[in-house]
């Protein structure tokens, strides 16, 4: 089983630069299904979610080629079935966003339903209320959603919490409907505005992205495009946390510092010397950290896919830190990792209190889940000794090549088989 051991290491210094975002990527490969022709995509992430997405959508009729290191061609010129099995959902969440297209295209469409995960259980029914108002006929069996349609019809939807999958979802569905859909409180997330400037570039009708209301009137018929996917704003915080917790100074580059100011006010907040650039972010850590209250919120609140970085930088903090999770409801597990390493912490509901500065230790720890992973990553550099992460899968998920940039960077980081 593959390992990644991490070693106590020297204050990173160096220049990296961020990917395309993993959360853009996902929705935009599913929003192709919507349209015939040619789409090439630019910035392409080389990661485990975007492979299962590519292969979900061949067994849906797409042709997915590979035109560089980072750019792929997809054509869904023919849909081949509108079902996607078990094997592939349940792999990755997020190949739910096949449901919306598939609906707007094929007007049926038949997906496996996505179970809960290691940060909580994860429901759909938003996105289902979204495919419902929009005039689907959902049936629920034998582990599948099914919804059908004789058309889809723009209306007013109110989501009661703005899920970014299911504003996804709903945005893709009402792409191809009759009339104009009015979105409310829509998630705002940047990741939402990239898909909806990937619509518009296929001809789609798409004003509001980024905003809580967001209004898509229906075309008939979308076009071929060429779109480059935005950086990974959570790639680039992993770095930029990374730098502060080892005391390090790193430049960041291909970063849209607007999309990481909740984290630039939080490191600042701790002691951190952060300079923004137009498309690039210096993180210098100060001579200390200090403690932090940190409450994760829908964009442009605290990034719940933070959490859990900033819990391994603040176990050095003096003072006590309170990190409050809303978002999911059981996404502290890296605190009973890290305590593993000696982190004092003790969870109270959805939040974590990190008593005064802990003396990490490495020890054999799991990734449960991606970011997770990136953290005890963090707690490994942090640590005495030698950490051992198993599951290094989860981290594959949404890290590219994140051993060799942190070695490039100055850490003391290998896989092992
Ligand atoms: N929710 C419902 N009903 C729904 C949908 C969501 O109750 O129909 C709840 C969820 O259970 C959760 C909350 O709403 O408690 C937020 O879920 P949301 O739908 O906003 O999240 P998501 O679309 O499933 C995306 C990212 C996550 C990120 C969250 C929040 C992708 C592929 N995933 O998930 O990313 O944490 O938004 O920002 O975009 C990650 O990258 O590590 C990751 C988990």
């Amino acid at each position: 089983m593959e390992k990644i051991i991490v070693r106590k290491s020297p204050a990173l210094k160096g220049v990296i630069k961020v990917d395309g975002a993993k959360n853009s990527i996902l929705p935009i490969l599913a929003a192709t299904l919507l349209c015939q022709e040619e789409c090439i995509i630019h910035d392409i992430p080389d990661l485990q979610d975007v492979k299962v997405m590519c292969r979900l959508l061949e067994v849906l009729g797409a042709k997915v080629e590979k035109l560089g290191r980072e750019t792929l061609k997809i054509t869904a010129k023919n849909i081949a079935t509108c079902e996607a099995p078990y094997e592939l959902i349940s792999k990755m969440r997020a190949s739910f966003l096949v449901m919306g297209p598939l609906l707007a295209r094929c007007k049926n469409a038949k997906v496996c339903m996505p179970g809960g995960c290691a940060i909580g259980t994860r429901p759909i029914d938003l996105h289902l209320k979204g495919f419902k108002y929009l005039g689907a006929d959902i049936k629920s069996e034998s582990g599948y959603v099914n919804a059908r349609t004789e058309k889809l019809v723009g209306r007013d939807i109110y989501l009661d919490f703005p899920s970014v999958g299911a504003t996804e979802n709903i945005i893709m569905a009402a792409t191809l409907a009759e009339g104009e859909t009015i979105l409310e409180n829509a998630a705002e997330e940047p990741e939402i505005v990239d898909l909806a400037n990937f619509i518009n570039s296929m001809g789609g009708k798409i004003v509001g992205a980024g905003t809580k209301t967001i209004r898509i009137k229906g075309v008939k018929k979308l076009h071929g495009t060429e779109h480059t996917v935005i950086p990974d704003r959570i790639e680039a915080g992993t770095y930029m946390v990374a730098a502060a917790a080892t005391g390090g100074d790193l430049m960041i580059e291909n970063v849209v510092p607007n999309h990481l100011q909740p984290v630039i006010a939080k490191l600042r907040e701790a002691g951190a010397t952060v300079e923004e650039y137009d498309d690039k972010i210096r993180v210098k850590a100060g001579d200390t950290i200090k403690a932090l209250d940190i409450k994760t919120l829908p964009y442009p609140g605290f990034p719940t896919d933070m959490q859990a970085q900033f819990m391994a930088m603040l176990s050095k903090a003096e003072g006590t830190s309170i990190i409050n999770e809303t978002i999911f409801e059981n996404r502290f597990m890296h605190a009973t990792e890290m305590s593993r390493m000696g982190l004092k912490v003790k969870l109270e509901g959805n939040s974590a209190v990190l008593k005064g500065s802990s003396k990490l230790s490495g020890a054999k720890v799991k990734a449960t889940d991606l970011r997770a992973g990136a953290a005890l990553i963090i707690a490994g550099m942090m640590a005495e000794g030698e950490t051992e992460i198993t599951e290094v899968y989860h981290i594959k998920r949404g890290y590219s090549n994140i051993v060799k940039k942190l070695q490039n960077l100055g850490a003391d980081i290998n896989y092992e088989k």
